[in-house]
């Protein structure tokens, strides 16, 4: 049985991206056989935070019918499977959203675990991308309006019969201007799966395309979305073996041009 779970939230800006590609890694990490679809076609990033931008084959040109969905999968960090949306504008146009429904039943079995990493708000490519899901995470930063924009999520999600597993309060700040956790959870009526604090790093792994929980797996960030991906699948995690690239590789692809190496430090 495939679980379909979307990554929602009222607001864009809020995290839904970064949520869903280091979810998705955590639970491919705990052996999970798991795909990331992003449905967010307008806004996408997902390809830039996990470094896969430039596929030729995306989810525009399946949805445009000129390809198949099985040549738009790709691996990611961790052994992720990852469906990107194609970055290009030009595209667009040519998508017929019908055909998603298509999509998924060619997915459907072929994975434990579909995270969609949906657009913002309650328009037409949002509904599109909860139709499918029968799970739901709710990602809100701890501000009044990113609050209420997502409940309205909430509701409507509800309202389609959607599973709400909880909500992912990102950006906390631990600072009594914003919304505390407990606030968070009595207006949402729903529990909070985990707090991910304010955190610069993550600024700056999304800008390189490489997530935090490669990148810097003993986090505090990282041990936050494990804790989570555990919680979800229910299985215990050991601090798993990060495949990060060894010394020696990055050596390789540095004398083939694609990483540059570190200029020795002058001495005196
Ligand atoms: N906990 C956090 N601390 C600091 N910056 C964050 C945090 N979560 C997300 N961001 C930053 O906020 C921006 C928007 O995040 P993103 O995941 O793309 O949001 P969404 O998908 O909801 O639009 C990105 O630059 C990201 O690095
Ligand atoms: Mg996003």
């Amino acid at each position: 049985m495939t679980r379909v779970i979307a990554v929602a939230s009222g607001k864009g800006g809020v995290g839904k991206t970064t949520v869903t590609a280091n979810l998705g890694i955590a639970l491919s990490l705990l052996e999970e056989d798991v795909l990331i679809l992003d449905m967010d076609i307008n806004m996408a990033n997902l390809e830039l935070i996990l470094g896969l931008e430039g596929k030729q084959v995306t989810l525009q040109e399946v949805l445009a019918g000129e390809e198949n969905i099985q040549n738009a999968i790709y691996e990611g960090p961790g052994g992720v499977h990852i469906v990107p949306a194609g970055l290009s504008l030009p595209n667009l146009k040519y998508i017929k959203r019908e055909r998603m429904e298509k999509v998924f039943d060619q997915l459907i079995g072929s994975v434990d675990i579909i995270l969609i990493d949906s657009p913002a708000g309650l328009e037409r490519d949002a509904l599109a991308a909860m139709s499918p899901a029968d799970e739901m995470i709710l990602v809100t930063t701890p501000e009044v309006t990113s609050l209420t924009d997502t409940l309205k999520t909430k509701l409507l999600a509800e309202r389609m019969g959607i599973n709400i597993l909880g909500v992912v309060l990102n950006r906390d700040k631990n600072d009594r201007d914003f919304l505390s956790p407990e606030e968070v959870e009595a207006i949402m009526e729903a529990p909070i799966l985990c707090i991910i604090p304010e955190d610069t790093e993550l600024i700056k792994f999304y800008a390189q395309g490489t997530p935090i929980i490669i990148e810097d797996p003993e986090s505090e960030v990282s041990h936050s979305f494990l804790d989570l991906a555990s919680y979800l699948v229910d299985k215990d995690y050991l601090m798993p073996e990060i495949p990060k690239k060894s010394f020696i590789s990055k050596f390789i692809d540095g004398l083939m041009g694609h990483v540059p190496l570190k200029p020795r430090r002058q001495k005196g």
